[in-house]
């Protein structure tokens, strides 16, 4: 049986790193709504409680039944988790005088104690709180401190119960990892061995379990997701897996044809469906953005469905939802995150059933497990994409030539990120490694490309906006286009990214010279929040 770990999120933004790092460890877990622990499930092997923006004392707090996993289970709290044990146990909580954010070290702890197994002197770990707990329930001992933390650490006499008032999922509590390897594998027994290739050979099975002789339908966009969930099924089911990969005529320069090209190397199934004529027509003269997403997210359901009709007998549609799109807890504080799936709206009277044989998966591990599986590294390492494509980076009205204007822009930027190699060493090679880009550390030193060190990169067309330059002897009055390149880790926030003064000045003198209709570039230099990735 798959062992697991449950992460109860009490609405911390980092309870999804909790989950990361729990995975990093190769054991499965699974996020859940604070009040949605599984009571009956023998998988479970151990509870760790999330931060939450809330303090225990507020009126809406959340708050959850100990009793369900209190000495049935070994229980970790961290933040809002250890704080709320603390409190609904007899101790006390109050607001510090200063809100505590950022490095601390923890002066003294309880060196036997098997949470702390490991551990340096002094170890940092990061702090962010507004409460502290400033007296424990009776028969809780505390078992680390920082200068201005008393119970920074506390353990239940005799109980394998656990709470930290520091983060250790955090990147900057340097023995983060090392606490939460000593809780999940040491104290709850986790037996890592949640791995790429256990995950093919365990998720295949149950494909062919699940599927049987069925016929399936997949909608390919040529990103990780949905090409890593092909590779699968195409392993489990064959040729009963038919893929759709739909142009509508604003994919990158070469897209189509390369992707194409790429999936028919892959042994997949695929029709490709050039509708570009269909989507032009209807968006000419559009300027407004919603709009312009509208009308490509309609004719995309027409054309994706008039093909999937054909397929006789389909009883499935399979999409390469992965985890961070379905985290249901992350709505539990109300906010409202990006739907972004291009596939919806199938005709009811097909009775599709959904396959999403990638629903537990983070990022980086869809792409190990595309590795795992042989895929070409050009294809898992490609950037997001958005579903209207360069539709949405084209200000103003769109039209065939004003593509072409962009898609050369864009593939002068994209293969100068791919081409710009840099070297990297100490902690920011460790940054790099650790979110799975391909490289190989040699004298402590790593060499990766720019595109490899970032999240997203692409091209906007300002054509509503003209300016004039010199040419030769020649006045012109063209376009501007502006690079954007963001650092993310999941698109939910993202910062721009700092490229080299050369990179952009090669990259900007070669768009000028060679792309017609294009007479200066600029540099986005706006992060999200208060921007958005995407232009439009
Ligand atoms: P924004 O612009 O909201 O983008 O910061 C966040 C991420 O989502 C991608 N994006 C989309 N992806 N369909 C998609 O599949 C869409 O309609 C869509 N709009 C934005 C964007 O590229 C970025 O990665």
């Amino acid at each position: 049986m798959q062992q697991k770990i449950i992460i109860l999120d009490f609405g911390s933004q980092t309870t999804q790193l909790i989950g990361r790092r729990v995975r990093e460890l190769d054991t499965f877990c699974e996020i859940l709504p604070y009040n949605k622990f599984p009571k009956d499930d023998p998988s479970v092997i151990g509870v760790i409680l999330s931060g939450s923006p809330f303090s225990v004392y507020d009126k809406e707090a959340f708050r959850i039944d100990l009793s369900e996993i209190r000495g049935k289970y070994p229980v970790l709290g961290i933040c809002y988790g250890a704080q709320f044990m603390s409190y609904a146990l007899g101790g006390k909580v109050e607001p510090a005088g200063t809100r505590e954010y950022g490095r601390a070290r923890l002066e003294s702890f309880e060196r036997e104690n098997p949470l702390f197994k490991g551990f340096d002197d002094h170890s940092q770990v990061w702090m962010s709180h507004g409460d502290t707990i400033t007296a424990l329930p009776e028969g809780f001992r505390v078992i680390a401190s920082t200068d201005k933390v008393v119970n920074a650490a506390y353990q239940a006499e005799g109980e394998k119960l656990w709470g930290v008032q520091f983060h250790p999922e955090v990147f900057h509590s340097v023995q983060g990892t090392l606490l939460l390897k000593n809780f999940v594998v040491d104290i709850c027994g986790g037996r890592q061995d949640w791995s790429a290739a256990s995950f093919v050979d365990t998720t295949v099975a149950e494909l062919k379990e699940q599927l049987g002789d069925d016929r399936v339908i997949l909608g390919l966009s040529g990103g990780v997701d949905s090409s890593v969930a092909a590779v699968l099924l195409n392993k489990a089911i064959g040729s009963n897996l038919t893929c759709i990969f739909v142009d509508h005529g604003m994919l990158r320069k070469n897209e189509f044809r390369d992707v194409m090209h790429d999936y028919e190397c892959l042994g997949l199934n695929v029709i490709g469906v050039d509708a570009s004529a269909k989507f032009f027509k209807d968006l000419e003269g559009v300027t407004d953005p919603e709009q312009k997403r509208k009308i490509i997210g309609r004719d995309f359901v027409e054309v994706f469905n008039t093909e999937a009709k054909k397929i006789t007998g389909a009883k499935w549609l399979a999409q390469g939802t992965i985890y961070p799109d379905r985290i249901e807890s992350l709505n539990i504080t109300g906010k409202v995150i990006k739907s972004h799936h291009n596939v919806g709206g199938l005709p009811e009277e097909m009775h599709l059933q959904l396959c999403e044989p990638l629903k537990w998966l983070f990022k980086d591990e869809v792409r190990r497990v595309g590795r795992q599986m042989g895929m070409p590294e050009h294809l898992i390492t490609r950037h997001p994409f958005p579903g209207p494509g360069l539709a949405v980076r084209i200000l103003g009205d769109i039209t065939p030539e004003k593509v072409r204007i962009l898609q050369d822009a864009d593939d002068i930027y994209i293969r100068g990120l791919r081409d710009y190699k840099v070297r990297l060493s100490g902690e920011e090679a460790r940054k790099v490694l650790a979110a799975g880009v391909p490289a190989t550390m040699t004298d402590g030193e790593i060499e990766v490309s720019l595109y490899d060190q970032i999240w997203q990169a692409g091209t906007v067309l300002l054509s509503t906006v003209r300016s004039v330059g010199v040419m030769g002897d020649e006045r012109t009055y063209e376009h501007p286009v502006a690079l954007r390149a963001v650092t993310s880790t999941d698109a939910m926030t993202a910062d721009w990214a700092h490229l080299p003064y050369d990179f952009m000045a090669k990259v900007s003198n070669e768009i000028i010279n060679k792309v017609k209709g294009v007479n200066r570039v600029c540099y986005d230099i706006s992060s999200k929040p208060p921007s958005t990735i995407e232009w439009e």
